[in-house]
Parts: structure tokens; C-alpha cells; sequence
């Protein structure tokens, strides 16, 4: 008896583990590629900090992935908007985020996260990069794989945010780049049980762009399996501004230019230019980035969720945590509603070959850019937490997620609140796409009549065959 009870507890425990997860993914040149379905991943995604840079407060406990409550509100409203990625700035390596990325991976919405942070001693300082390179800053970048790495819907790392972003920061620092992103993947390879992608977020300086891109994807004496090498590029674009814009005047065609050969996946890591001034954004760029002439990128993540003093938020947090839409939130649904995603999804990754260029003073086109290829070499210490893994470290791993439906009032961008507002989980193997749902309920009448959830359906239909396939895969792992 005791045994059955034990076999049922492991069971359960199991089914939390298989069911509602999303498929870790991988680089292959160019792409992003789902590694069960194989299929190329394009990045629908928003960048998500709560309370800003001020919500990083690791003394007190808090994060943006530290509160499971809010996770679920927003989780919630990301889900309707239609999104499958976030990307997270400031976390602490000791917070428990268990059951944020849990909610996250349930309703198939992967995280990228930066291992930095603006604290002190928590990111390379652009101003001095050698003497913030210290076995101090690896153990909390490392702190951050060891919490991280257990999630299968932690999709990738970002090395380092924006470090080069004038002529003044190119010498030096990106040399200190390839070696954090080294020193990465050198642990991730030891303490990790799958590869998951480092590489770089860039400002979008036209004058610096082009040499970091090229000097962080190249292969130092042609190997393409130098670990300093950045495994894709994220780049932060607010070059798309307003109604009028187009896929020219924007200057993205020139990014596709720059980019189209690229050897490793490129995408937005921020995008959505808040000019002018005072009025919601169209963000008629999502059907340019997501479109025929832009296949060489990897889709991006709008800037940001919520509202903050930079004035780029598509919800307002309010102060007694409900949260309400803004016009924004409707019009990037809108675009997201407008994706043929089944077009996007079965996109076949064109360039999944393309040969990195080895690394060389040629590839560099401004003279005061760093042509130095040798990268640093570790600090003292590094061997030993490299080979011995951090101490104490906090590891994360999927819990069962019990409550679907969102304690706290939403109200669309009217005022009207949302009815039933709720978490969808959804089937194994599937990531979040937009289904077609209009968040806001319309008109400012109070009674809004709620609209029937294509998400929930599905995952109603589905649900019984999911769950009979993760029953089976679990008794299959217990024999
Ligand atoms: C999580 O956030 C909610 C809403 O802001 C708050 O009421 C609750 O106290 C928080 N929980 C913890 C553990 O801080
Ligand atoms: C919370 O605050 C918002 C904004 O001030 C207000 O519109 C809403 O009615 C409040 N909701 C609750 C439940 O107190
Ligand atoms: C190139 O960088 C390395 C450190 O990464 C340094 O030791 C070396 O002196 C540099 N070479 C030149 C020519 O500056």
C-alpha cells in the first residue's frame, strides 16, 4: 500500500512535470527551432518589468517573477494579447520563481532572461569592463543559470544589455562580452541537462550596430563552435514611429540588409517607438517584422507591459493591483490578430546553415571599433566555480499550477471590466499564439457580455487526449 500510495504521489508529480510544457528550443543558424516539433520559433513576444527597474528588489524578497498572484494576472492578459515569449530584466538568483514560471509555461509563454541586473557588481560596467569581470559578478550570473535552467520554458539568456552604445564604449567591451557569454555557456554545459542560447542585446546606434553584430557572431579562428560566440542578437529598435512609417522610411529595410545573412538567429529584443507623443501606437510595424520581406528575423518583444515613467506601457498596474488596458494593449492585438500564424509557424528555417564568418580585422568597418579577437581570460576562481557549480545555489522547477481564474479586477482600455478573467492552460506541446480575442470588452456600458475564449475551447477538446497522453508518458517513466 504504501508503495502504491508512493507510485501515485511520484505520478502526480510526474503529470505536473510532462503535461502544460512547452518544448524547450535551440538555435540552428539563422533559427530558432522548437526541438520536438522542429519547427522554426518566432518570437511574439513583450518585454515584461513590472514596477520598472524599482520593482528589482532582492533585500525584500521581490522581483518580477517573484509573486505568483501577479504572475497570473498578467499571465492572463499576455495570453488574450496573443503573445509566446517574454523577456525579463532583473531578477535575483535566490528568489524562489517556481510558481511564476510554472504560470508562464502553462499557458506556453517562454521567458528570455537577462543575467544582469543595475545593481552593483551585478553587470559588466561599460565604463571599466576588466575590473567589474570578477569571480563575484560569475557566481551571480551563474546563480541566475542555476535558477533558471530547470524551466523548459526558459528559452535563452542575455549575456549582456546595450554595454556598447556610442563610439566612446566600442574599445574593450566587446571582447568582455565574449567572455561572459563563454563563462555561460562553459557552466551551462556542465550544470545544465540541455543547451539553452547566450547571446547579446544591442542598442539600435546605427554607427555601432554593424561591427558588434559582426564582431560577437564570428568564429575566433573559424571554429563554429567557439563558446564566446554569441548564439543570436537581439537588437532593440524604436525606429518605427507613428502612423505614417513604413518598412523604408523606418529603416528596417535597411536592417534586413544588414542582417540577412546573418549565421545566427536576429530578432527584436525591444521595439515599439512611443512618438509622438500622446497617442496610443498603431504598431503597424508587427505586420512588416512579421511579413514576407523580414523571414531573416526572428519576430521581437514590444516594449513593454506596463506602464512606467519611460511611458511605454501597453497596461496600467494600478495601485490597488488591478490593471487596466490601454489603447496600446487593443492595437497590438489587434496586429497580432491579423498574423497568419499557421503561415509563420510552418515557415521552413531557410538558412539553418549558414557558415559563421571567421573573426577577422576585415569584418570590422569602423577603425575605432575593437579588432581584438583574443578574449580575456577567466578571472581567478572562475575554474573552481565552473568545475564545482555555486554554492546554495536556488534551483527552480515546474510546480503544479492550481488556480486559473485571476482574483483582482481587469478593465479594458473603456473602463469596463473584464469578465472571468483567467489562465488558459494549454495542451504539451503547444506555445501561446493570438486566437483571435478582443481583450476590451467594447463600448462603456457595464454589462460587457464576455466573449467565448477560443483558447479555452481548444483546450477543453483537447484536453482529454492530453491528458490520457501524459498519463501514459508518466506510467511509461515510472516502469
Ligand atoms: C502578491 O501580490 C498581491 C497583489 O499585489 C499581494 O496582495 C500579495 O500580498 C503578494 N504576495 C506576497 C507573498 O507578497
Ligand atoms: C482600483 O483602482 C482603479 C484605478 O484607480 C479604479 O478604477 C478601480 O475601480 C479600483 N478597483 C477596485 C476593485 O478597487
Ligand atoms: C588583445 O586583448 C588581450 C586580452 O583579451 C590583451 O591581452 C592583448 O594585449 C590585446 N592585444 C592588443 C594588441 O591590444
Amino acid at each position: 500500500m504504501r508503495s502504491l500510495l508512493h507510485s501515485l504521489a511520484l505520478l502526480v508529480a510526474l503529470l505536473a512535470a510532462v503535461c502544460h510544457a512547452v518544448h524547450p528550443v535551440e538555435v540552428q543558424g539563422q533559427n530558432f527551432v522548437d526541438t520536438v516539433s522542429k519547427k522554426r520559433v518566432m518570437i511574439i513576444g513583450v518585454d515584461y518589468q513590472p514596477g520598472g527597474q524599482a520593482g528589482y528588489k532582492p533585500d525584500s524578497g521581490e522581483d518580477a517573477l517573484s509573486n505568483g498572484t501577479v504572475c497570473l494576472r498578467d499571465a492572463a492578459l499576455l495570453q488574450q494579447l496573443g503573445v509566446n515569449t517574454i523577456r525579463v530584466y532583473n531578477v535575483s538568483p535566490k528568489i524562489n520563481h517556481d510558481e511564476c514560471a510554472s504560470i508562464f509555461n502553462a499557458v506556453g509563454i517562454y521567458m528570455i532572461i537577462d543575467v544582469n541586473s543595475p545593481l552593483g557588481g551585478e553587470s559588466i560596467n561599460r565604463a571599466d569592463p576588466a575590473s567589474s569581470y570578477h569571480v563575484g559578478y560569475l557566481s551571480r550570473i551563474f546563480g541566475i543559470v542555476e535558477n533558471f535552467k530547470g524551466y523548459p520554458n526558459t528559452m535563452a539568456f542575455f549575456a549582456a544589455n546595450e554595454v556598447i552604445n556610442d563610439l566612446g564604449t566600442v574599445k574593450d567591451n566587446p571582447q568582455y562580452i565574449r567572455a561572459v557569454q563563454r563563462d555561460l555557456k562553459n557552466y551551462i554545459a556542465k550544470h545544465s541537462g540541455r543547451t539553452i542560447p547566450v547571446g547579446y542585446s544591442a542598442a539600435d546606434v546605427r554607427d555601432v550596430l554593424q561591427d558588434t553584430w559582426a564582431f560577437l557572431q564570428c568564429a575566433i579562428d573559424g571554429d563554429d563552435n567557439d563558446l564566446s560566440r554569441s548564439d543570436f542578437f537581439g537588437l532593440n529598435s524604436y525606429s518605427w514611429c507613428g502612423e505614417s512609417a513604413d518598412f523604408q522610411t523606418s529603416g528596417y529595410a535597411d536592417l534586413v540588409t544588414t542582417f540577412g545573412d546573418s549565421s545566427i538567429p536576429v530578432f527584436y529584443s525591444e521595439y515599439g517607438c512611443n512618438k509622438p507623443e500622446g497617442v496610443a501606437r498603431p504598431f503597424n510595424e508587427v505586420q512588416a517584422l512579421y511579413g514576407k520581406d523580414m523571414t531573416a528575423l526572428s519576430g521581437g518583444l514590444v516594449y513593454e507591459y506596463s506602464q512606467e515613467e519611460s511611458d511605454y506601457g501597453l497596461v496600467n498596474i494600478n495601485d490597488n493591483t488591478t490593471v487596466t488596458l490601454k489603447k496600446d494593449y487593443d492595437n497590438l492585438q489587434d496586429q497580432f490578430n491579423k498574423l497568419d500564424i499557421s503561415l509563420i509557424q510552418s515557415t521552413t528555417p531557410s538558412a539553418t546553415q549558414i557558415k559563421s564568418p571567421e573573426c577577422d580585422k576585415k569584418l570590422i568597418t569602423n577603425s575605432v571599433f575593437d579588432s581584438n579577437f583574443t578574449v580575456p581570460s577567466p578571472p581567478d576562481g572562475a575554474e573552481d566555480l565552473i568545475n564545482n557549480g555555486v554554492d546554495d545555489a536556488t534551483q527552480g522547477k515546474i510546480v503544479e499550477v492550481k488556480e486559473t481564474n485571476v482574483p483582482m479586477a481587469a478593465y479594458g482600455s473603456t473602463g469596463v471590466q473584464i469578465e472571468n478573467l483567467a489562465i488558459h492552460p494549454l495542451a504539451n506541446d503547444e506555445s501561446n499564439t493570438p486566437g483571435g480575442e478582443n481583450t476590451s470588452p467594447s463600448g462603456s456600458a457595464s454589462a460587457a457580455v464576455p466573449s467565448p475564449s477560443k483558447k479555452g475551447d481548444a483546450s477543453r477538446s483537447t484536453g482529454g487526449w492530453t491528458l490520457a497522453v501524459c498519463v501514459f508518458a508518466a506510467v511509461l517513466t515510472l516502469l
